[in-house]
């Protein structure tokens, strides 16, 4: 639309962020300022190309995005699913690939296929819930907690978690398992739903310019 409109990006802070603006760089979209150490500036901005960046706690960058403070935002897809904001969610960005799950110890696997009733301790409520009150049709106890979710089953809190695994090594060094796979996870980019139509040329050419080269890296 207007030419001298800024297109603002909200950025998860931590694991992410770094490896969007990696992807962003290939296609020529840079933030040098975002770059310096020790900076307590919270937004930057790429004059040139109308670009403003800001990084936000994951779990708040669907809402930046819902209420248009930011017109893109990269997120996982785990924030994702358990915010449920209305966002459209546009591109598989490939990285940060890992896997929600339902883990505890070998004994919690018939607890599992008798489809007791048995408590489940996790950062994701919503998934939790979607998944065995919606999917499995099993009645659980779901408590929230805020992390370190391994923990739940060896201190007793609950018999299983639904949680995130990457690597597979805080399980492993903790004794527990992968029971049951909930869905697999990536970074996301998600767009507000009033910039996919008044921003429609320029966030389309973002999203064509990503696309190819994903699929370049995939080949
Ligand atoms: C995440 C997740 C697991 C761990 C999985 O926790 O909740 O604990 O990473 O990774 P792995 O399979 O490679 O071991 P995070 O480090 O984000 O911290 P948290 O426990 O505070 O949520």
């Amino acid at each position: 639309m207007s030419e001298n409109r800024y297109l603002t990006f909200a950025l998860g802070k931590g694991r992410l962020a770094k490896q969007t603006l990696q992807t962003l760089e290939t296609i020529g979209i840079t933030c040098e300022a975002m770059k310096e150490k020790d900076t307590r500036k919270l937004i930057f901005v790429n004059e040139e190309l109308k670009l403003r960046f800001f990084l936000a706690k994951g779990p708040d960058v669907p809402t930046y995005v819902e209420y248009g403070a930011a017109d893109i935002g990269v997120v996982g897809k785990d924030t994702i699913l358990e915010e449920g904001r209305k966002i459209y969610e546009v591109l598989d960005l490939g990285f940060g690939a890992c896997r929600m799950c339902v883990c505890g110890p070998d004994e919690a696997k018939g607890l599992l296929q008798r489809r007791e009733l048995i408590r489940v301790a996790t950062k994701y409520p919503r998934i939790a819930k979607d998944y065995f009150l919606g999917k499995k049709h099993q009645t659980v106890e779901i408590i929230k907690l805020n992390g370190s979710i391994e923990l739940a089953p060896i201190v007793g809190l609950s018999e299983v978690i639904v949680d995130i695994v990457e690597t597979g090594s805080t399980l492993r060094e903790n004794g527990l398992f992968v029971l049951e796979e909930v869905c697999p996870l990536s970074a996301r980019m998600v767009v507000n739903q009033v910039s996919m139509k008044m921003e429609n040329e320029r966030i389309t050419k973002l999203i064509t310019d990503l696309k190819a080269v994903i699929e370049k890296k995939n080949a």
